[in-house]
């Protein structure tokens, strides 16, 4: 989003955040010149962070694809769902089954003021997006049931977003919270910013780069920090691997720093 908008936005644009942050490393408009600033400075400390980015949103297409596709999964709840972009949850997962029913969830009032973009459903299926945290679980599991039957399975998705959440605020409570709310037989799909893949320089630069600069505090965490988010649950083959690791196209990609895996609650 850019200054020449005729309507000032009505939240501070001089921090930034990750939404855009995210946004601007896909190559997308929808930044502000901190959000742009952030990721230079990242970058600068970590020239392949863009690369990952576009690997971690292949991610997403694929995961979203193997639901739908190879898991018969109709019904999705896509938390820390970014500023809509090319292959969004529910244009893969209607492209493949067009009943299939998506509801997305952010907090970022970017997010929310694109949102319309996302509410293009096929006419068989459906789309809602919520304003929410994920912090605020009960909100969201309230007003996603408008949309979702909780009785039949939902793929959970939070792709990208858990380092969002501090280990104060206890992320494995709020993944279990979602977890128990949805039948077995549904999934859990999670890509994580992994401490332990990254190096302890580089990590260190992208932390330095962005204090100060970021409204959100960055958690990484290790591969078993990660496993621990999918207990209740049977992994999906390859099981929790690098994100370009994880069932991936022909082509390839870098080798990412990010974690990811699909698992099928018992
Ligand atoms: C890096 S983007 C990932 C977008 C998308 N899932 C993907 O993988 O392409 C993370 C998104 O999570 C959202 N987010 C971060 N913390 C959040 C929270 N506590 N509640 C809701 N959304 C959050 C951000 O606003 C952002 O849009």
């Amino acid at each position: 989003m850019t200054s020449s908008k005729s309507e000032p936005p009505t939240f501070d644009t001089s921090v930034a955040h990750q939404a855009r942050v995210y946004d601007y490393l896909l190559g997308g408009k929808d930044n502000y010149a901190a959000d742009r600033a952030a990721a230079e400075a990242a970058l600068k400390a970590w020239p392949d962070m863009a690369a990952g980015a576009r690997a971690n949103r292949a991610l997403l297409g694929r995961m979203v694809r193997f639901l739908a596709a190879d898991a018969g999964i109709r019904q999705f709840l896509d938390i820390g769902t970014g500023i809509p972009t090319a292959g969004n949850t529910h244009q893969v997962a209607q492209a493949i089954a067009p009943e299939s029913r998506v509801v997305y969830v952010d907090y970022d009032p970017v997010v929310l003021a694109h949102a319309r973009a996302l509410l293009t459903s096929t006419e068989a299926g459906a789309t809602e997006y919520i304003d929410a945290d994920l912090r605020d679980t009960s909100t969201i599991l309230t007003e996603a049931a408008q949309v979702l039957d909780f009785t039949k399975p939902v793929a959970v998705m939070l792709i990208l977003i858990l380092h969002a959440i501090p280990d104060d605020d206890d992320p494995h409570t709020i993944v279990a919270r979602l977890m128990d709310a949805v039948p077995a037989g549904s999934y859990l799909a999670i890509s994580h910013a992994a401490s332990d893949l990254l190096g302890q320089e580089r990590l260190q630069g992208v932390e330095d780069a962005w204090r100060g600069r970021m409204q959100q505090q960055i958690t990484w965490r290790t591969r078993e920090q990660v496993a621990r988010f999918f207990d209740g649950t049977d992994l999906v083959a390859p099981g929790l691997v690098r994100t370009d690791e994880w069932r991936p196209d022909p082509g390839g990609s870098i080798r990412t720093v990010a974690w990811a895996a699909v698992g099928r609650k018992r």
